[in-house]
């Protein structure tokens, strides 16, 4: 099976950034652009059919969560449900203290939002993570106390993929009282996320890096938690996300869940073949050059993070038309500056520049993977 948007281009190793809609998808959603067109709150014949796709595709992003369809609230994307998430439930829970914690190498959607309850007067603490990008639970059980209201910690990371403890520090969380939030942006679809296993309260789901469009996410709200919205008006999503459904790609993110909860058994295995595959060929091309960046075992299966010494990765990815990939640098005003997750992991400034961000997924092949390590590997040397 092969992708329409990527047969004639270079090799795409961004998946992390974002997924084309599978054809699945967009066959799904198109009858809700065109004959479908109503609004699923009006009481008359052209509601009924996209009522009954928004409830159909709330119970397709529940089953993927392996959860109830009543504790799904759809939203316009991530940084939108984790602005929820977060904001949502410390405001709504403010006789639970004014504590939040957090890590460093999270999605500037969680870092901003703490940094700006910080100025309405909550206490954040930043834990630390270690040289594989994880976090030590012990620290997470220092820094608590019966204050924190919120712990967020993400599923797995965009960049190095490193996947945190989750059922460990949301158990922590509970002990003293407080939620726990994950952005699992880069796992829903990728790795099985079974909610009550993980004993998350809160859970942020992204389209566009499951084969959705962008634009549309969910919310995992367990019962029981309360919330406050940040969007207010209709009293669409129970009240807690106003504006009429997006009935389109509500659709479309139901039916990426389920072609997700369908093929993820397969694809666990084949991305992190693939990915180690790229990683072994890199690193037999250039003995001795290759340091792999994230965790070794706990890791997205079709992210690899490297770092070729005495490169420089913007500038070899730039000097490679063939592949279309991410090193993690930022660029502010024409100085770049390293991965502030590398950054974060102590890595040295060299070595985070050379990172190279490969990440695969649905539509990538054995062949993409040798042509892509061979043109990377003549470019270094
Ligand atoms: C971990 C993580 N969280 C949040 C987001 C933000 O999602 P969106 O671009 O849909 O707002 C992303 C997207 O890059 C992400 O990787």
């Amino acid at each position: 099976m092969s992708h329409p948007a990527l047969d004639d281009g270079p090799i795409y190793l961004d998946y992390n950034a974002t997924t084309p809609v599978d054809p699945r998808v967009l066959d799904a959603a198109l009858p809700y652009l065109t004959t479908h067109f109503g609004n699923p709150s009006s009481a008359h014949h052209y509601a009924a059919a996209p009522r009954t796709a928004v409830a159909a595709a709330r119970r397709r992003v529940a089953d993927l969560l392996r959860t109830r369809s009543d504790q799904i609230i759809f939203t316009g994307g991530g940084s939108e449900t984790d602005d929820l998430a977060i904001r949502g439930s410390v405001l709504a829970n403010r006789d639970r203290g004014d504590g939040v914690i957090t890590q460093v190498t999270e999605h500037p959607a969680v870092l901003a939002t703490c940094r700006s309850l910080e100025t309405d007067g909550f206490q954040v603490t930043y834990l630390p993570v270690d040289g594989h990008g994880r976090v030590d639970p012990a620290d997470l059980s220092h820094a608590i106390s019966d204050r924190t209201a919120l712990v967020s910690i993400m599923a797995g990371n965009a960049e190095t993929g490193t996947l945190q403890p989750i059922a460990e520090l949301a158990a922590i969380a509970h002990s003293h009282g407080a939620m726990f939030h994950t952005d699992a942006a880069q796992a829903v679809g990728k790795i099985h996320i079974h909610v009550d296993e993980l004993g998350v309260d809160l859970l942020t789901v992204v389209g566009h890096k499951m084969y959705a469009p962008k634009g549309v996410g969910a919310l995992y709200l367990r019962s029981g938690t309360s919330l406050q919205p940040t969007i207010r008006g209709g009293g669409q999503e129970r009240g807690l996300r106003a504006g009429t459904e997006n009935v389109a790609l509500v659709v479309a993110l139901g039916a990426a869940a389920t072609i997700a909860a369908e093929e993820i058994q397969g694809s666990v295995t084949r991305l992190a073949g693939l990915r180690d595959r790229l990683h072994h060929r890199l690193a037999e091309r250039l003995p001795g050059r290759v340091e792999l960046n994230g965790h070794p075992t706990k890791r997205l299966p079709g992210t690899l993070n490297i770092s070729i010494a005495g490169t420089r990765g913007r500038e070899l990815l730039a000097s490679i038309p063939g592949i279309a990939a991410a090193t993690g640098s930022a660029c502010h005003e024409g100085v770049h500056q390293p991965s502030a997750v590398l950054t974060a992991m102590g890595l040295t400034a060299d070595r985070a520049n050379a990172a190279l961000r490969l990440t695969l997924g649905r539509w990538t092949t054995e062949a993409e993977v040798d042509q892509a390590a061979d043109l990377i590997a003549a470019r270094a040397t």
